[in-house]
């Protein structure tokens, strides 16, 4: 059995948290337990014992019964718990230094379940004033009709979110750090003072960073949010979720709330993604040095006229992405100097960038935001520029990469 030790490394754990062989045949890696229901041995006598990462229990679909630590009794359906899923949360709550970690069918359904598990009609929550699309529009067009307020704030101010919860005095402040498209930092040790001090809860997008370039619990933020899709499953073949909390108590009502929706993650796709997470390391090493080289020669090309790249050293949020992260990521956004027809017109010129929404996988995507991952902020105070176009450089040949955007830029 591989045994994790405290003070194990990220790679270590990455590669063997939540992965110890299979107790029964001795497989390295864990199975893909792709079953819905497991035998009982008598009524209630489930088999089973994993250490609780997700929250479920002996006590009937949805009664949650596991605190931190304790395992469980057992499996008895798999939207409760399943083996497969259970790997991959212990392994995320390592990476991020979490209590416990809940995987999900995508980073929206995890979105969904942190808010209807925190917040309650009347509530108030502020969001980024550049949040991904996804989350602007899950507050805006579900979220306000459940009468959850949400006001958008540059989490990249500190100043401007203390008066904002001051003002809203807010249940929950969401913040994303770099933010999508614009990449601002946000000061993740400030702002989770200011939400305490303000009586609210820090909750983390962490999906343009990845536990190995940014540990926001370790900064002070009670919640983390992921969109798996992205850098920690990282081939572009699986869509996935998670949220990774320090507290017991929040853990439960989301574990219970999954439940009871059934928006958890299937085996097959938790165990993809627990694939992609042993190589999270090494992806990122060089998804920084591509993404730092690109947006270098980017900053030096007449036609563009502004690089957004935390790595560089003109970005507002440099000095603080400095003191946070371990590096800057593969995401480069920039405004093309021929304007909105220009932006559109190169995204589809490139040879390798492939022209695609999401991010974060091994080859490199480029996309117009304005028209299509922002599209749904469209005349909102969340309005992406229209002549910006956004990069998520892989990690192939970066030479290869720099002369495919220089031919397109033209
Ligand atoms: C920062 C961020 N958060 C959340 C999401 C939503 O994740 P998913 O597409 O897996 O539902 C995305 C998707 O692009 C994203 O970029």
């Amino acid at each position: 059995m591989a045994q994790i030790e405290h003070g194990d490394g990220f790679e270590t754990l990455a590669i063997h948290a939540g992965q110890e062989p299979d107790p029964l045949t001795g497989a390295v890696v864990p199975p893909i337990y792709q079953v819905s229901t497991f035998k009982q041995d008598g009524v209630g006598g489930l088999r089973g014992g994993r250490r609780s990462a997700s929250g479920h229990g002996a006590a009937g679909h949805g009664d949650v019964v596991t605190g931190p630590g304790r395992w469980v009794e057992g499996y008895e359906y798999s939207r409760t718990a399943n083996p497969t899923r259970g790997a991959l949360e212990e392994c995320l709550a390592a990476l991020e230094g979490g209590l416990r970690a809940l995987a999900f069918a995508s980073g929206m359904a995890a979105e969904d379940c942190l808010v209807r598990a925190v917040c309650q009609p009347g509530d108030h929550v502020l969001i980024p004033h550049d949040a991904y699309g996804g989350t602007y529009r899950l507050f805006d067009k579900v979220m306000a009709g459940w009468g959850v307020t949400y006001h958008p704030v540059p989490i990249s101010d500190a100043e401007a979110v203390r008066a904002a919860a001051a003002a809203h005095r807010p249940t929950l402040i969401w913040v994303e750090s770099p933010t999508n498209p614009l990449l601002s930092i946000a000061d993740i040790a400030a702002l989770a003072q200011i939400a305490h001090a303000a009586g609210a809860m820090l909750a983390v997008d962490n999906t343009f960073a990845s536990p190995y370039l940014q540990q926001p619990l370790a900064l002070g933020a009670d919640a983390v949010i992921h969109s798996t899709t992205k850098y920690l499953g990282g081939h572009s073949d699986v869509v996935g979720g998670a949220l990774v909390v320090t507290d017991t108590g929040l853990a439960d009502r989301l574990a219970f709330l999954r439940n009871a929706v059934g928006s958890a993650a299937a085996p097959f796709d938790a165990w993809l993604t627990l694939r992609g997470v042993k190589t999270l390391a090494v992806r990122m090493d060089r998804h920084c040095d591509n993404g730092a080289q690109v947006a270098k020669m980017l900053a030096n090309h007449p036609r563009v006229a502004q690089v957004y790249y935390p790595g560089l050293p003109e970005h507002p949020g440099h000095e603080v992405a400095v003191k946070q992260m371990r590096g800057f990521g593969g995401m480069v956004s920039f405004r093309h100097a021929g304007g909105e027809p220009a932006a559109v017109e190169m995204s589809g010129r490139t040879r390798l960038f492939i022209l695609a929404e999401s991010l974060g996988g091994v080859e490199s995507l480029i996309e117009h935001p304005a028209r299509m991952t922002h599209a749904s902020a469209a005349g909102s105070p969340l309005e992406v520029p229209s002549d910006l176009v956004r990069l998520s450089v892989g990690i192939e040949n970066c030479d290869d990469l720099i002369e495919d955007l220089r031919a397109a830029l033209g």
